[in-house]
């Protein structure tokens, strides 16, 4: 259990108009304040704050929250590393745990722990045996002073060496199973990296969450690079290698080298190329693009000369493309990658290369490599364009490809069919909103907005409504802790039951903010209830008609049943019953 006092505690002393001022500015917008969301892009601000319920709340992309949530989507932390931040803010001091506690952590907790000390121990482990592993860094000319800023290490040639490193320290087995970095064999787990050079990747805030590794020889099993798999403290592709000590510089220099390999970047990183980021390999996501974007809107994409490599760079500038960005890509020659180019040439001819970077389109139509005919990569081209969402980038674009093609920009413009301007980034939050059904399921709504806005109802005892009058399980888990969190009885602050929210379920946090800025005529209460019994019996009424059609209830059951539920609806309604339930009487 998380102690809650000192949650309330932490949300009480930092007042969120300040905390988001802290990092955007905000405007006065009547009893509220507004913004341009920093978490999606957008030129109208939706971005609401309220002083006087201390929370936030995007209308575009539905994030919302208390002081704690923003700061975890700001700083993309955990909740927890929110909460120790906030403390530290107005000087409380979070309490050191003890072993036991330890053990009490949430999962996530522990897998960060885990991922700690093995950071800790293939550290220790390059510096104890890794005469192998650090005359190969020497070899491919990778300084100390980066071995130990990005955190490189050595796996031994052991089948247990982390495991008894871990089980050492106290992390229970189970845990270990789910870690990601062990694997299963006929005669038990094993270390799933052996004898192997490791990077460490590091979430945004530099807490080490995934690893990656590299044989140093051709006969060690299995591929060149193996990379930590997908856990709850990793995903893929919302990580970049090595953004945690490039976010800086990419915003100082207002530019993002973006590039593929380990060592790719740290050839960038050791030149002075210090605003670099890698992908590892995939192609960029929407959330990555976001990130950079965060910092700068200027992208530079260094790819392999390659076939592969071209073909990975304008997968990306496509992606790049679409989420409303221009971005330029640095041509490397054939057989080169930024590593092996870097080695041979000085900064000065790299930097050469990137003054003359180049736009998608100018880049596809000089292109010989990929094998595109004139038509075949207009088209490609025409498909990205379909898919940008901001109007303005979408018509500079197509103007580019009108120019470097010598086309017609109508001809271009009838192939691309205009798209509603819903943005792609949203995409996932509002079908979200949209599962929280705001029209199915308006007097549920309603009447969660009556409820948190504290009107009172008259005759009515909160305690005795029962939560099965929610159809909607997402609405039905608000009231419910609504309910249980002393909201209403000990009148505690709604921006604290968001934290109580937090632990039931984390996506609620967003619809409750929402429901929590909107407001209703108070003398509305009572028919908000009422409504909601009505369409609660209603949809009884159907359930037992069907069970009557499926002979799971008798007619005379199903007769009796149904005319009880009529009964209450009409006392609910005055009276007056409509002609669709009459008709289910007679059926
Ligand atoms: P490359 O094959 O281009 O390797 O893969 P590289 O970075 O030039 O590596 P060196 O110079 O031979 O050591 C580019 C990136 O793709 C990912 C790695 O992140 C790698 O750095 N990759 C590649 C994998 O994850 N698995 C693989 O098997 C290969
Ligand atoms: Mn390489």
């Amino acid at each position: 259990m998380r102690d809650q006092r000192f949650i309330e505690q932490v949300i009480e002393g930092n007042n969120i108009v300040s905390v988001v001022e802290q990092y955007l500015p905000l405007k006065k917008s009547g009893s509220n304040f507004k913004a341009c969301c920093p978490f999606h892009e957008e030129k109208t601000p939706s971005f609401v704050v309220s002083d006087s319920k201390q929370l936030f709340k995007c209308f575009g992309c539905g994030k919302g929250g208390n002081v704690i949530h923003f700061v975890r989507e700001m700083e993309r932390i955990s909740f927890y590393e929110a909460l120790e931040k906030l403390a530290g803010r107005i000087g409380l001091k979070m309490k050191s745990r003890s072993p036991a506690d330890v053990a009490k952590q949430t999962r996530v907790g522990l897998l960060q722990k885990v991922y700690e000390l093995a950071q800790d121990y293939y550290k220790d482990n390059l510096d104890k045996y890794g005469s192998i592993p650090l005359n190969y860094l020497k070899e491919r000319n990778i300084p100390r002073e980066l071995i130990d800023l990005f955190g490189i290490g050595f796996a031994l040639n052991s089948s247990s060496g982390l495991y008894n490193y871990l089980i050492k320290n106290q992390i229970n087995k189970q845990i270990l199973e789910d870690s990601g970095l062990f694997v299963k064999t006929q005669y038990g787990v094993a270390d799933l990296f052996r004898n192997r050079l490791i990077f460490t990747i590091h979430s945004q805030s530099g807490k080490p969450v995934a690893f990656g590794s590299r044989k140093l020889d051709e006969q060690t099993f299995g591929g060149k690079y193996i990379n930590s798999p997908t856990t709850p403290i990793y995903t893929k592709g919302n990580e970049l290698y090595g953004f945690h000590l490039t976010k800086n510089d990419i915003g100082r220099k207002d530019s993002a080298i973006i590039t593929e390999g380990y060592f790719d970047l740290l050839r960038l990183y050791d030149n002075g190329f210090t605003n670099s980021v890698a992908t590892l390999g995939t192609a960029l996501t929407n959330e990555q693009i976001k990130l950079i974007a965060r910092y700068t809107h200027n992208f530079y994409l260094l790819f392999d000369g390659d076939l592969a490599g071209k073909n990975a760079a304008i997968k990306n500038a496509g992606n790049i493309i679409t989420a409303g960005y221009t971005p330029l890509i640095i041509k490397l020659p054939l057989d080169e990658d930024a590593d092996s180019y870097l080695l041979k040439k000085d900064p000065k001819a790299f930097e050469a290369l990137i003054d003359k970077a180049q736009h998608l389109t100018e880049f596809l139509k000089q292109d010989e490599l990929i094998g595109l005919n004139e038509k075949e990569k207009i088209d490609f081209l025409i498909d990205i364009a379909k898919d940008i969402v901001d109007p303005i980038s979408k018509e500079l674009f197509a103007k580019s490809i009108a120019s470097a093609f010598e086309i017609n920009l109508k001809s271009i413009a009838a192939k691309i069919r205009p798209k509603k301007p819903k943005t792609i980034e949203t995409k996932q939050e509002t079908s979200l909103l949209d599962e929280i059904s705001k029209l199915k399921y308006l007097e549920e709504r309603n009447f969660l907005i009556h409820l948190v806005n504290r009107s009172t109802l008259e005759d009515e005892d909160i305690e005795d409504i029962d939560s099965d009058l929610f159809l909607d399980d997402n609405y039905k888990k608000i009231f419910d802790t609504l309910r249980s969190s002393g909201y209403i009885i000990e009148n505690k602050p709604i921006s604290s039951v968001l934290a109580d929210l937090e632990d039931v379920d984390p996506i609620q946090v967003k619809a409750l903010s929402e429901i929590s800025l909107l407001e209703l005529p108070p003398e509305s209460f009572s028919s908000a209830l009422k409504d909601m019994r009505i369409r609660k019996y209603r949809y009884d009424l159907r359930i037992i008609q069907e069970k009557g059609l499926n002979n799971e209830l008798s007619k005379d059951e199903c007769l009796n049943m149904k005319k009880d539920i009529v009964e209450r609806i009409r006392d609910l309604s005055d009276g007056v019953i409509n002609k669709t339930i009459q008709r289910s009487m007679d059926d």
